[in-house]
């Protein structure tokens, strides 16, 4: 194992699989009039066999977790067969996806015959006027349900994601957690995170995990769930009476860097140890100039031990940040 300057073990590591997206969150990718967003090249990502290689050496170096992101990762053609490749690495516990959703009625099979379990959906209202003013492409919230539902019908466990912003879709709270209680689904909110520099972020436009559980626990009692391992994301809460749980990310209001495992692999190959990290480490140039399994893994080990990112926690030190920030489309969720 290895462990960061603050004790941290690398046990996570989250993969992007491409920068692009079929949709465009305004948290995230929002569609700005004469924007142009400007995407990797195809040669620029890293093939399904350059992915699996880094992924055996961060497995040797302790890493237990594999999440696929994006962008939208169902974008990547074939993705169920890295899947294949991934869960087939000797020591991998988990490999799962963070989706919108979108093709997941095409995918849920593939992906559950190549070994994957679990997948989290992006959904972040039921009212399709919100949803499609939030997805900025006008996909209605029915498609993204069909998706889950498939997912569900699969046999894969799903988790679902709603970025709440205020004055946009906290209205849709209530109505998101009684339908995903109903449906006995995993629900978490997301605190709107100022990642990127084009979500035009505001810490007004941040509606708190305290302030969303007092209105749901109002209408259904909650009792706190202990967290499954350190460093959880999500604090994990119960419906009292069922075992439906509901989960709140709290990046804003209560950063939880102190527990934080996680390393990111862009889709081009630069590993970065934190979601705001402005500098990468390019470990596809490295392999493509002909780098050794050892080399690789003296590089990753070198970045890890010298790991010092508490970004959130020091953004909340601070009233205001001015420091450069990376979108998240690039570096993966
Ligand atoms: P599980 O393994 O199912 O708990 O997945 P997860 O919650 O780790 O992954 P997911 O991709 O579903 O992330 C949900 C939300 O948490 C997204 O908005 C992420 O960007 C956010 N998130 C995940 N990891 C981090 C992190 O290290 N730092 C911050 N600030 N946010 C994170
Ligand atoms: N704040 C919070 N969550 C975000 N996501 C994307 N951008 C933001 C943001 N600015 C979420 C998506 C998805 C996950 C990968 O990250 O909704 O659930
Ligand atoms: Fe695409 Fe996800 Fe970003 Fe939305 S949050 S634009 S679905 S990558
Ligand atoms: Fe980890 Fe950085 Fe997120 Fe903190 S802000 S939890 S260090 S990724």
């Amino acid at each position: 194992m290895v462990y960061d300057v603050y004790g941290r073990p690398l046990l996570d590591l989250r993969m992007s699989v491409t920068d692009r997206c079929n949709f465009r969150c305004t948290y995230c990718m929002p569609d700005i009039e004469g924007k142009q967003y400007c995407f990797m090249k195809r040669e620029q990502l890293m093939t399904f066999e350059e992915m699996e290689r880094l992924a055996r050496l961060f497995v040797q170096l302790g890493v237990r977790k594999i999440r696929l992101t994006g962008g939208e990762p169902l974008l990547r053609k074939n993705i169920d067969v890295l899947v294949a490749m991934l869960t087939n690495i000797e020591g991998v516990q988990d490999v799962a996806l963070t989706t919108n959703g979108f093709f997941l009625k095409k995918y849920a099979k593939k992906l559950k015959d190549a070994g994957m379990k679990r997948v989290n959906v992006s959904l972040d209202a039921l009212d399709d006027r919100i949803f499609m003013k939030m997805n900025g492409v006008g996909v209605c919230s029915t498609h993204i349900l069909e998706g889950i539902d498939t997912a569900l019908a699969e046999g894969l466990t799903v988790k679902v994601n709603m970025v709440v912003k205020k004055g946009l879709n906290d209205s849709e709270i209530l109505p998101m957690a009684y339908f995903f209680k109903k449906k006995g689904i995993t629900l978490r909110f997301i605190e709107f995170m100022d990642v990127g520099s084009l979500n035009g972020w505001k810490l007004d436009d941040v509606v708190t995990s305290k302030q969303i559980y007092d209105m749901i626990s109002e209408h259904m009692p909650l009792e706190p769930v202990a967290p499954a391992h350190v460093g959880e994301v999500a604090k994990r809460y119960r419906y009292v009476g069922t075992d439906v749980e509901v989960g709140f990310i709290s990046s804003v209001s209560a950063a939880f860097c102190s527990g934080c495992t996680r390393s990111r692999l862009s889709a081009d190959g630069k590993l970065y140890t934190c979601l705001f990290a402005i500098n990468g480490t390019d470990l596809l140039s490295m392999m493509r100039a002909g780098a050794n399994d050892e080399q690789l893994l003296t590089c990753i080990e070198h970045v890890w031990r010298k790991r010092a990112d508490r970004y959130s926690e020091e953004r909340g030190e601070q009233t205001a940040w001015n420091g450069k920030r990376i979108e998240m489309s690039y570096i993966g969720g």
